[in-house]
């Protein structure tokens, strides 16, 4: 069972912090694996899942999509339809509970669309948590619709003009208030990312995903889709839905942002580009100099802008059970306008990456398959910025 008892998945995981963050990380693992096998926080946890966010999120056939894609049946998980928008709250929820359990008084989130810091705000004003939320300034201004959302839900917004002025410089500030705070603050990762357990536990809170899939497609469609494919920043909505068909023979596909270009700065391609390396905790793959300096990064999307991904997937990439490819930031938009115009479905700019690659798989088929794409959230965060890179709405034709 993955991970083993230090945390690593093959190779790669384990927990690379100051020795002063080890007991919290030890008393998050240990209230974690107790809470795991607690059949009432279990159902705590379904019925917030259930009457708080809508769970199940459907599966729904993209007809006219796929009718102009060529010979796949796409279908989409739309997750984008949970409420805050994303799949980013099924792992906000799960935490924010663990935390109130660990009787923390105030959560601590880093974020870089926002999506992760909306549905942390949001589930800490649901169980009356302190919230504060890490952003690099250059996130702020590219998705200031979320700033607000997490402003109004009680939450303060700390900007980092630091580095980046992104994800990465976000999560290192998030990481300091940790140290200095965790006696009464839980910090509430985003994505299957930083030292153990947090790659384990983002990872089974977010499996969710693909375990209403499994039962779904076998009562939609019968039997297995040939293909599932998301988006990967740090890697979470690619492992909710990835993990419970790791043994089944459906081919996994992860989509990484290929940015404007593949020189270093260009890109976020992290298992595609990158190599071994420790960041936030945890040995995985990176983007990085031949110094060991942390890379700059490029997305459209803020959501995939990281260099960084989990330990899992870098396992899974080398063991072969996964591929991991990427798209650009023009395919990615061009995706975005092909499922607004064609679904009636604006999705995150993430999100669109995933569909980017299933319309590629789609025009190359020469015999039906069935993808599904997980649409790991919505685009409404992504509209100002959309309509400025296509230099206004309605030229995205
Ligand atoms: C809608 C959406 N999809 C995907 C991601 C990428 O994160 P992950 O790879 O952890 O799913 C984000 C991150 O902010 C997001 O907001």
């Amino acid at each position: 069972m993955y991970p083993d008892e230090r945390g690593y998945f093959g190779r790669y995981g384990g927990r690379f912090v100051p020795e002063t963050l080890i007991p919290a990380l030890m008393e998050t693992e240990e209230a974690y694996r107790e809470l795991a096998g607690d059949e009432k926080f279990q159902q705590e946890l379904q019925l917030y899942l259930k009457d708080y966010v809508g769970r199940e999120s459907p599966l729904y056939f993209a007809s006219r999509l796929s009718e102009n894609a060529g010979k796949a049946r796409i279908f989409l998980k739309r997750e984008d339809l949970n409420h805050t928008g994303s799949h980013k709250i099924n792992n906000t929820l799960g935490q924010a509970l663990l935390a109130r359990k660990m009787g923390k008084k105030r959560l601590i989130a880093e974020t870089g669309a926002g999506q992760h810091g909306v549905a942390t705000a949001t589930a800490a004003a649901a169980f009356g948590l302190e919230c504060t939320v890490y952003m690099g300034s250059k996130d702020m201004e590219r998705q200031r619709l979320n700033v607000f959302r997490m402003q109004m839900l009680g939450a303060e917004v700390r900007g980092v003009k630091k580095g980046s002025e992104t994800l990465k410089d976000a999560t290192n500030e998030a990481f300091r208030d940790y140290i200095r705070s965790f006696e009464y603050s839980h910090m509430v990762i985003g994505s299957v990312v930083g030292p153990h357990p947090y790659p384990m536990m983002v990872r089974d809170f977010q499996a969710v995903i693909g375990r209403e899939l499994r039962r779904q497609f076998q009562e939609q469609e019968g039997g297995l889709p040939d293909c599932i494919i998301a988006c990967v920043g740090g890697g979470s909505n690619a492992m909710g839905i990835f993990y419970p068909f790791l043994e089944d023979p459906v081919k996994l596909l992860g989509v990484e942002a290929g940015g404007c270009g593949t020189a270093p700065g260009q890109h976020c391609a992290t298992l595609s580009r990158g190599n071994d390396g420790v960041l936030h905790g945890a040995f995985s793959r990176l983007l990085q100099d031949e110094y060991g300096q942390v890379m700059d990064t490029h997305s459209i999307s803020a959501g995939l802008d990281y260099p960084g991904v989990g330990p899992e997937h870098a396992s899974l990439r080398e063991r072969g059970r996964v591929d991991y490819v990427q798209m650009s930031d023009r395919e990615a938009l061009d995706a975005f306008v092909q499922l607004c115009r064609m679904e009636g479905i604006i999705p995150a700019l993430e999100s669109a990456h995933a569909v980017a690659y299933a319309l590629k798989i789609a025009a190359a088929l020469e015999e039906e398959k069935s993808l599904v794409v997980n649409l790991s959230g919505r685009g409404d965060k992504d509209v100002e910025e959309v309509a400025r890179l296509l230099g206004g709405v309605g030229n995205g034709n």
